[in-house]
């Protein structure tokens, strides 16, 4: 699996030190594998490696380029960011471009996750014929089954709760035999979302739309969702149309720390 280049390595076993499972132990004045089975391939040791000595076959160690500089304001820059996320639910027509899609979802993959094991798939629905069939299932399924009848009571007074009037829908599902499927999907799909929003693409998590997503049978049918999997998250995504959040308003839950 990791593959070191001794001709480069120059033994100052940072590797060895930054592996979370000892998967590298020091042996000779030179970085050895120890255990190969505890590797989570998170690729920390060539992360480390000031030679860039070590990749692990299949995935490079290191990606060409530098560290992108951070700079000075980074943290008032964040800040400022986070506190201006919002949902939207209201949206232009036209739907978000698949290549912007497609690299927020991209850069999903530098969440942290369970053991590394990133068990998210997407499904991005942007056709509109195939947005009326979803909502159309979902309200057939509440009115036959009573579940959930705000969902149709909201829908004929005029407002969607399961997918505003969204032109993109993303939907992330997960084996659900993974370490920590839920958690880890959240985390993917926010930081998709924050990339999103940086790039002036409302977002919203979709709720519902996810629970439908697991309960109506045609839309198992329609997904293919394979066979030890679930919907672990869904959400919204488009253009912003008519929501414009001019203040940041103080937070309704304070935070709430015990310090020990
Ligand atoms: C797990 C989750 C599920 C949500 N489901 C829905 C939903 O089904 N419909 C909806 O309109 N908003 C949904 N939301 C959005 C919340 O209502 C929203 O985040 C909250 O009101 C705070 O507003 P803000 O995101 O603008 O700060 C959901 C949010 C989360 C985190």
């Amino acid at each position: 699996m990791i593959k070191i280049d001794y001709n480069k390595c120059i033994g100052c076993m940072k590797c060895v030190s930054v592996c979370p499972f000892q998967v590298l132990d020091s042996k000779d004045g030179k970085p050895a594998m120890q255990d190969e089975r505890r590797c989570i391939k998170c690729l920390h040791c060539a992360a480390a490696c000031p030679q860039k000595a070590i990749d692990l076959g299949e995935l490079e160690g290191v990606l060409p380029g530098e560290l992108p500089a951070v700079p000075e304001d980074l943290p008032k820059l964040i800040e400022g960011f986070l506190m201006t996320r919002r949902s939207y639910r209201l949206f232009k027509p036209e739907p978000v471009p698949r290549d912007t899609l497609r690299s927020a979802l991209k850069v999903s993959a530098w969440a942290p996750s369970a053991k590394n094991q990133h068990p998210t798939k997407w499904i991005v629905i942007d056709d509109e014929n195939k947005i009326r069939i979803i909502m159309d299932h979902i309200l057939d399924f509440v009115k036959e089954t009573g579940v959930s009848p705000e969902i149709a009571e909201l829908y004929n007074r005029g407002q969607n709760v399961v997918m505003g009037n969204a032109k993109t829908l993303i939907l992330a599902y997960a084996r659900t035999d993974a370490i920590n499927p839920p958690v880890d999907t959240a985390l993917a799909l926010h930081q998709a979302e924050l990339l999103l929003q940086a790039q002036g693409i409302g977002t919203c998590w979709a709720g519902y739309l996810m629970r439908m997503c697991n309960q109506v049978p045609a839309l198992k049918e329609i997904f293919k969702l394979p066979e030890g999997c679930q919907f672990y998250a869904a959400m919204m995504a488009g253009y912003p149309d008519n929501e414009q959040y001019l203040h940041i308003p103080n937070r309704h839950k304070q935070t709430d720390i015990q310090w020990l």
